[in-house]
């Protein structure tokens, strides 16, 4: 058994599904899988999800492909448009949806065989703001010119993503207008449109989006300290002490010796570092939980290593579990709250867990 494990929560991923399906009146959900499921695990994640949601979303080709090696019998859809030739044949072949985005992604279209081109699914990227990828409006004339010429290409879905939510309303509803609008100029058949993520849903719910986009909530995190909805928590990031020592006052502790104990001092190690996406910068800031009580990490976090100081804990020894992300007894520490102590957002703080390290599915809360 290694000592280090994501645990993830089957209990807390269906109840964050049920939550969010109920918020967006029972509509169609692609779950964004990204990243690795947000850094919680893609090989995971799909098998605690496949039978709860319709469709998948993934940024690259090589983790559709995964998906597919996974037997993932749900729609895939490739968030990231893909601009060379060989990927886009490829991701055709293999039943992937395709964001169509650019004019440049046309012209490769546009030169491919009509047995491709007569398998492709697309999803439309319409940029009504965010300004990242995606047609802006005045690209919109070509865009039907050449979906029209194309009558062999099917397109399956229309969308946009927002750039705010609750932080800035107006700026929302200006960009779901723009949408609304350039849907009305749209000249070319589809099937779906879809626009909300999980800070929009929670702010308007377009309910007459066929499908909502949710990542954050369906991991059982907030896009931001704004939004005040209970979901239960899918990850937590534990390991155990691998050896413990009493040092001396004066004695310094790890690279640089950016910690000097003031007392003697007890200090426990734990084999987890920034190697494995644990944040260096919570060096001699940050806290973990071991007994049910909030631990001190003093000195530098290293790659694979971090001490904490145990002096108030009597009897410690090697192989006492260290929560990183969890709860332990009464108390808890999320990724909003390290994210918090480091400067980012939680997003980041899981989806930089290493991949590398094991993933346990458990049926129960963690
Ligand atoms: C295009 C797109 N849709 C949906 C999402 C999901 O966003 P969230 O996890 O905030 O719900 C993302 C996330 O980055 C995205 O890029």
């Amino acid at each position: 058994m290694t000592v280090t494990s994501v645990l993830l929560s089957q209990t807390a991923l269906r109840h964050n599904i049920e939550v969010i399906r109920s918020i967006s009146g029972n509509r169609k959900i692609m779950f964004p899988v990204k990243s690795n499921a947000y850094g919680h695990g893609l090989k995971e994640i799909v098998e605690m999800s496949r039978n709860l949601v319709d469709f998948y979303m993934v940024a690259t080709l090589d983790e559709a492909l995964y998906l597919k090696s996974l037997g993932v019998n749900k729609p895939v859809f490739i968030d990231m448009p893909l601009v060379t030739r060989e990927e886009i044949e490829e991701a055709v072949r293999n039943g992937f949806r395709l964001n169509l985005a650019t004019s440049f992604q046309c012209n490769i279209i546009e030169k491919l065989p009509e047995s491709l081109r007569k398998k492709m699914l697309l999803h439309v990227e319409i940029d009504t703001g965010m300004n990242r990828t995606g047609f802006k409006p005045y690209d919109i004339e070509n865009l039907n010119q050449f979906l029209l010429r194309s009558k062999d290409i099917s397109v399956e879905g229309v969308f946009t993503h927002f750039a705010t939510g609750k932080e800035d309303r107006e700026a929302v509803s200006k960009q779901y207008k723009l949408f609304r609008n350039v849907l009305k100029k749209i000249k070319f058949p589809y099937k779906f449109i879809h626009a909300e993520n999980s800070a929009v849903l929670l702010t308007e719910n377009f309910k007459e989006m066929d499908f909502i986009r949710t990542g954050i909530t369906l991991y059982g995190l907030r896009p931001s300290p704004l939004y005040d909805i209970e979901l239960l928590r899918v990850l937590s990031l534990k390991s155990r002490i691998v050896d413990v020592k009493k040092i001396k006052r004066g004695e310094g502790v790890s690279y640089g010796f950016t910690y000097i104990a003031r007392k003697d001092t007890t200090i426990a190690t734990v084999p987890v570092g920034y190697g494995d996406g644990y944040p260096r910068h919570l060096s001699g800031r940050g806290y973990v939980l071991i007994r049910g009580k909030r631990v001190k990490i003093i000195g530098t976090i290293c790659m694979n290593h971090f001490m904490v100081d145990v002096s108030d804990i009597k009897g410690i020894g090697v192989g006492e579990e260290v929560v990183m992300i969890g709860k332990q007894g009464k108390e808890e520490i999320t990724a909003d709250e390290l994210a918090a102590l480091v400067g980012t957002i939680n997003y980041e703080i899981v989806t930089r867990i290493s991949p590398l390290l094991p993933r346990v599915i458990v049926k129960e809360e963690v």
